[in-house]
């Protein structure tokens, strides 16, 4: 074996010994937990009491004997893996409002958990806020229940596209929806969210931004401000399904309606619509207007979700399902406590490139 032959093999055997020795410190520090027993007990039905009176609006009692155990378990295991779980406000209400501890929009959710001193996040949503919890998060461990809860927008642009759009407008700020892989984040120059998006394109003093990956909020983006926008072709799979005549249809058959849109619905949606906004803005909407019947043009969960806790609005539910924020389910967040898996893990070098991207947006307000 040659001397460089002998100095690879030594690093290579190093780089084992390091691997292994994280392995131990973290089997020791997160010991095997065997599986809990997930029957329907009298005890059980004590414990998670108070939790379906929380959800009895928009969970039939029948369903409650199979989610009540798991409840139970998982709070239950939160203490004892120091874990915290977040939850997207299109998770289903059982999720959202009994076993998370932290919920809001995309961004709010990784925001939430810098503050929390829990070791542990476990994303109940999709894989890019796991990356971004990490992204803010970066010495806690970030769980993903189900690694194959995608998201359309994320899926429709790689950090190579970003790097070609580099080349074709030289000069040109990029954008990038916080609906992106972290190495998209790493190649763009800020970050936006929905609520944000126009403030951030305006900030960048410009004639010119490229926004991606979401053509729909470009559109409506484009509709508010003087800025030149060139948009990438990507669409959210759920909101892009709304149409202006299934709107308007709504509006004329059902009176007094108020109208609430998620900005990646189609500009056509948002322009008949009386606002639009993130999923928080749109749930801040209803709580602050108490409007008498509302139509939350966004994915079906979430008007679950606020209809459990709101009294004298009636929710109409022309809604969507994503099914990537249903792959996480009560089985799979309990499966990931116990197993201590499937971790989020980010090259560090793509995920101080995309921590600047992502501070950068914060740091405007
Ligand atoms: P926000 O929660 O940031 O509005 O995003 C909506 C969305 O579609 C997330 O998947
Ligand atoms: Fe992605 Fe749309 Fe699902 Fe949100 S609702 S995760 S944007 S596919």
């Amino acid at each position: 074996m040659s001397f460089d032959g002998v100095e690879d093999f030594r690093r290579g055997a190093e780089a084992v010994d390091a691997s292994l020795s994280v392995l131990k410190a973290r089997n020791a520090r997160y010991p095997h937990i065997p599986r809990p027993d997930l029957s329907w007990t009298p005890e059980v039905e004590a414990a998670t009491r108070h939790l379906y009176q929380k959800v009895s609006k928009v969970i039939p009692a029948a369903e409650w004997p199979v989610m009540a155990p798991y409840i139970k378990a998982i709070n239950e295991l939160k203490k004892i893996r120091h874990a915290v779980i977040l939850a997207h406000n299109y998770q289903t209400p059982e999720i959202f409002h009994c076993v998370a501890d932290y919920v809001g929009d995309s961004l709010q959710l990784a925001k939430l958990a810098v503050n929390s001193d829990a070791d542990v996040i476990v994303q109940g949503g999709v894989h890019f806020m796991a990356e971004t919890s990490k992204i803010l998060n970066p010495s806690k461990i970030v769980l993903m229940p189900d690694m194959d809860a995608g998201c359309s927008l994320a899926a429709s642009i790689t950090g190579s596209d970003v790097r070609l759009l580099r080349q074709k407008y030289p000069g040109v700020p990029i954008v990038a929806y916080v609906n992106t892989s972290a190495e998209v984040k790493a190649e763009v120059d800020i970050c936006c969210t929905s609520s944000n998006a126009l403030r951030v394109v305006e900030s960048l003093q410009s004639d010119r931004v490229i926004m991606l990956p979401d053509r729909y909020l470009a559109e409506n983006v484009a509709a508010q401000t003087n800025v030149k926008i060139i948009a990438w072709h990507g669409a959210c799979e759920v909101h892009e399904r709304f149409t202006a005549d299934e709107i308007n249809a709504y509006r004329d058959t059902m009176p007094g309606l108020t109208i609430i849109a998620h900005p990646e619905c189609p500009r056509e949606v948002v322009e008949v619509s009386d606002f639009a906004g993130s999923t928080a803005a749109m749930i801040d909407y209803v709580r602050e207007n108490k409007p008498k019947r509302v139509l939350l043009v966004t994915e079906c969960s979430m008007a679950d979700n606020v209809a459990a806790e709101t009294s004298g609005t009636e929710f109409v539910r022309p809604c969507n399902f994503c099914p990537h924020m249903k792959q996480i389910t009560l089985p799979k967040i309990l499966d990931s406590l116990i197993y201590m898996r499937d971790e989020v893990t980010i090259d560090s070098a793509v995920a101080a490139k995309a921590r600047k991207s992502v501070q950068r947006m914060i740091d405007l307000g």
